[in-house]
């Protein structure tokens, strides 16, 4: 019986890979395996977790498209009708036992499960930019972190010149810095970072980044709060203020104008560009253990329904292999978030 499940997980994974490859090679430079084994080999290798958004737990919502939306794009999303979505809420990084009370990333996982078997899938972060803007600055970020074989730390000397040569990877940290620590993974806005095209029913193509906006507001914690709440509070927390039906995210879409730059997850569109509403998610039911159909859920942000697109952003489809991989690795091994 475990042959069988090995071969059809190997299969599984093979024909994953395989898809996720053809889908990303337009964007990938870099060999989706050897950016797995990077994860690892810096942030060390926790066996049947996700190699990034380790720590996590599922939940489950609804979402609700506006007329706005439907004015932008065809997509089944924004039909107005309520919309099952499979949520995964998670502590940024490799490390299951990342800290709850860090000033570090919240991510909010979604898959939309819409008519006709279309799905749209997304992981959102809790910062407008990413850590990088092209697949081969990202492995050679993680590679400036590896520990030193001799000092078992990564090499301060190493990590400099790599910081000095490419600024914006520095943006992510800053941005995480100057924010408190998050109060709960619900009070928190998660960005898309990528900019995506919405085609509506004439044709026309706007494209913009999106937010899930908290709609009970941004809460954060003061130092000394953060502290007494210790490590390990957010799962807890989050499940608490869903029964009290106070979780829910407003779909916020900034639009691009002509001459925004558009293709890079480091650069945000400038502020003060029009942000129309996309709808509402509401969040109705959280897992009371680490179990839950996101489990063994890839969430690859190239799966998108009709009426929108990917930007020309290289980062975008270098996403789809890479979270395949790590999916059939740990499927492998026993998938597990807690
Ligand atoms: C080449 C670029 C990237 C690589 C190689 C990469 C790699 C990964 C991997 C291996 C996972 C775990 C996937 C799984 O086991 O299912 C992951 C999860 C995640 N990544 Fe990335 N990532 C990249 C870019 C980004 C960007 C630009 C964002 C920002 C929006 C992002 C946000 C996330 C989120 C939110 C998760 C957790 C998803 C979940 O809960 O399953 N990643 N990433």
């Amino acid at each position: 019986m475990k042959i069988l499940i090995l071969s059809a997980v190997a299969m599984a994974t093979s024909m994953l890979a395989s898809g996720a490859i053809a889908q990303a090679s337009a964007g990938a430079t870099v060999d989706p395996s050897a950016f797995i084994n990077q994860f690892e080999s810096t942030f060390g290798k926790f066996e049947g977790y996700r190699r990034s958004g380790a720590k996590g737990i599922c939940a489950a919502g609804e979402f609700v498209g506006s007329a706005e939306a439907r004015a932008l794009s065809t997509a089944s999303a924004f039909s107005g009708s309520p919309v099952p979505v499979v949520v995964r809420f998670s502590v940024g990084g490799a490390n299951p036992k990342a800290p709850d009370n860090a000033k570090s990333q919240r991510n909010l996982a979604l898959q939309f499960n819409l008519p006709n078997g279309e799905q749209w899938l997304m992981g959102n972060i809790s910062s407008p930019v990413f850590g990088a803007s092209s697949p081969q600055q990202f492995i050679d970020l993680l590679a400036s972190r590896q520990a030193d074989p001799t000092t078992k730390m990564p090499d301060p000397a190493k990590v400099k010149a790599f910081n000095d040569a490419n600024p914006e990877v520095l943006l992510l940290p800053k941005h995480l810095a100057a924010q408190p620590v998050p109060a709960s993974f619900g009070s928190v806005n998660y960005w898309g970072v990528h900019a995506y095209g919405f085609v509506n029913a004439s044709g026309a193509r706007q494209f913009g980044k999106w937010i899930f906006e908290p709609v009970g507001g941004l809460q954060g914690l003061s130092d000394d709060e953060a502290k007494a709440k210790g490590a390990t509070f957010l799962f807890d927390d989050l499940r608490q203020r869903v029964k009290d039906g106070k979780v829910a995210f407003n779909f916020n879409l900034e639009l691009a104008q002509a001459g925004d730059k558009i293709d890079s997850a480091t650069v945000p569109l400038p502020d003060g560009r029009r942000k129309v509403n996309l709808g509402q998610l509401k969040i109705t039911s959280v897992s009371e253990d680490g179990g839950g159909p996101c489990l063994s859920i890839n969430y690859n942000p190239m799966v998108m329904p009709k009426g929108v697109e990917a930007s020309a952003d290289p980062m975008l489809p270098a996403r789809a292999a890479p979270y395949a991989i790590s999916l059939g690795r740990r499927l492998v091994e026993g998938a597990k978030q807690q």
